[in-house]
């Protein structure tokens, strides 16, 4: 599943003690991920079984964290592209748009395989590196 939202009082503290909790759950769960963030965007792929997941987004969907939540994405899969990361935080792919981008709702619009392909290539990249 693939979601975008906007960060509400967006800052260190708070992005931290999100990776952190989701991290604990997410391991408890079966839920493994990625979240892309930085001040004006959240993007987050979430993968798992569909009962957990189902949960979990119900929860993220009640955080007064971020507003404006649009699932952009829910497929089934085989193969999971982040299966040794409970939930990894990813805040430097985000110079692929500008403020502007962000501000006139172009991430908001991907479509479901656009979306999924930003994933595809943030876990390739972390491949590289294992
Ligand atoms: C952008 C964003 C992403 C989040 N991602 C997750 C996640 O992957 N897993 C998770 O358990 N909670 C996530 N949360 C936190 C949940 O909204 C919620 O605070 C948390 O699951 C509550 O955990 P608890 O029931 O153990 O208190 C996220 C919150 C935000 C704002």
């Amino acid at each position: 599943m693939i979601y975008v939202s906007t960060p509400l009082g967006f800052n260190k503290k708070n992005i931290n003690s999100i990776l952190e909790v989701s991290n604990l759950n997410n391991k408890k769960n079966n839920i493994t991920g990625c979240l892309i963030y930085r001040s004006d965007l959240y993007l987050q792929y979430l993968e798992g079984p569909s009962k957990e997941l189902e949960n979990t987004y119900n929860k993220i969907l009640k955080d007064k964290r971020h507003s404006d939540i649009i699932k952009l994405s829910e497929n089934n899969t085989k193969r999971r592209l982040f299966a040794n990361w409970a939930m990894r935080g990813d805040p430097l792919i985000t110079s692929m748009w500008n403020n502007k981008d962000v501000m006139e709702g172009t991430v908001k619009k991907l479509n479901s395989i656009e979306a999924f392909k930003i994933f595809e290539t943030v876990s390739r990249e972390i491949d590289q590196f294992n």
